[in-house]
């Protein structure tokens, strides 16, 4: 069985990659065959026991890649589709704890630390393709970490991207980013596994979950200029 872990670090999110491929290959899926995809726009070195594979892409302004993640994936799809599963952490992460089998399903979800069991911020603006209805039940799901088989994940890219261009095209970005995107899919594709909010645990939070995946506190303004 082979697992992809996807990685997008370009400019100073470099700096993060090492230390998080370090925890990832202490705990990450520990035993199952992982590869890693890295995508960057430098060259880099990264030492790990296991595959990856570098592609390098052009750095685009905030928030394009974020917004632009699930294009990047889709553009891979040959090389992408023959993994078994696929996985998507935030680059400025990093793994405390086991991460294992538990997490193997078809679509999986992590709830958002900050609205766990709670709706979130979803998006409210009705011309977006990522709008939800308030009458539409929800709970709100975290863009830093998700997956699934890569045949629903690489499908889930297909349209989050389709609908992302087509909201740009009438000037709209979603509240946020691909993150809306993804909890408006979410709705009409129910995870098959939904993850606490421990698999996206802000650094400096207090919440009664077990620390898996640590999402790490950064300036968000220095980090993405
Ligand atoms: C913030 C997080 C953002 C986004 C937002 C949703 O805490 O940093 O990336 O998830 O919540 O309201
Ligand atoms: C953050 C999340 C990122 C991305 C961003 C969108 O919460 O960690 O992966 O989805 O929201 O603004
Ligand atoms: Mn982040």
């Amino acid at each position: 069985m082979k697992v992809g872990l996807l990685i997008i670090a370009t400019n100073k999110y470099i700096e993060f990659l090492q230390p998080l491929i370090k925890t990832a290959d202490e705990f990450f899926l520990k035993g199952y065959e992982v590869t890693y995809f890295i995508f960057t726009n430098k060259d880099i070195y990264i030492e790990t026991y296991r595959d990856i594979v570098i592609t390098n892409l052009e750095h685009k302004e905030w928030p394009w890649m974020t917004l632009g993640r699930y294009q990047i994936f889709y553009d891979k799809y040959d090389e992408l589709s023959k993994m078994d599963y696929l996985y998507y952490t935030d680059a400025d992460m990093s793994f405390v704890d086991d991460v294992g089998f538990e997490i193997l399903s078809d679509r999986v979800a992590t709830q958002h630390p900050g609205y766990y069991n709670r709706r979130g911020t979803p998006e409210i603006n009705p011309n977006s393709l990522a709008y939800v209805r308030s009458d539409e039940e929800m709970q709100y799901f975290a863009g830093g970490f998700n997956g699934g088989t890569s045949e629903e994940y690489l499908k889930m890219s297909k349209t989050i991207s389709k609908n992302i261009n087509i909201d740009y095209s009438k000037d709209i970005i979603a509240i946020w980013h691909d993150e809306s995107h993804m909890n408006r899919y979410l709705i009409d594709n129910k995870p098959t596994k939904i993850l606490d909010p421990g698999y996206c645990y802000g650094e400096t939070m207090n919440i009664p979950f077990d620390k898996k995946l640590i999402a790490l506190n950064k300036n968000h303004l220095e980090i993405r200029r």
